[in-house]
């Protein structure tokens, strides 16, 4: 009786814990995927909306378009002037994340409400 008493409080104290150091790893995570999606911002737009029509947006597009895209440039399948060299310097695995963050991202840049 008197045990279930005092081990209540210490398993909420666990749980707490472990829910406390996933979110922090998930914010590092995310963190991290939003300078790799940054490092595409300067031509592709602020995440993937492309301003000015000259290129055509990242975000929205469809996460497997994107990674096969991404190959291809790699590959050197798909022409490029520029992403042929830039598509090489991330792995499959950044390729991917990336890749899914943009996917994730609406195809239509929400617009900011002013009241
Ligand atoms: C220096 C400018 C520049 C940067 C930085 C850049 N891109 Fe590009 N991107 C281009 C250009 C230009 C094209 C058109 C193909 C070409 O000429 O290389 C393109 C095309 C693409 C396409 C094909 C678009 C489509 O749907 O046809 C994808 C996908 C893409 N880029 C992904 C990325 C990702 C992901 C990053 C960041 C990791 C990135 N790009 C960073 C310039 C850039």
């Amino acid at each position: 009786m008197t045990h279930s008493i005092i081990r209540q409080p210490i398993l909420v104290i666990f749980s707490l814990l472990a829910s406390l150091s996933f979110a922090t790893a998930v914010n590092a995570q995310s963190l991290q995927i939003k300078q790799w999606a940054a490092s595409c911002a300067a031509c592709h737009g602020t995440d993937g909306y492309s301003e000015g029509g000259g290129l055509v947006s990242l975000a929205g597009q469809n996460k497997d378009e994107l990674i096969k895209k991404m190959n291809e440039y790699k590959t050197g399948k798909r022409e490029a002037t520029i992403m042929h060299q830039l598509s090489k310097g991330y792995t499959d695995e950044q390729i991917e994340i990336i890749s899914a963050y943009f996917a994730s991202l609406p195809a239509v840049k929400p617009v900011a409400k002013t009241k």
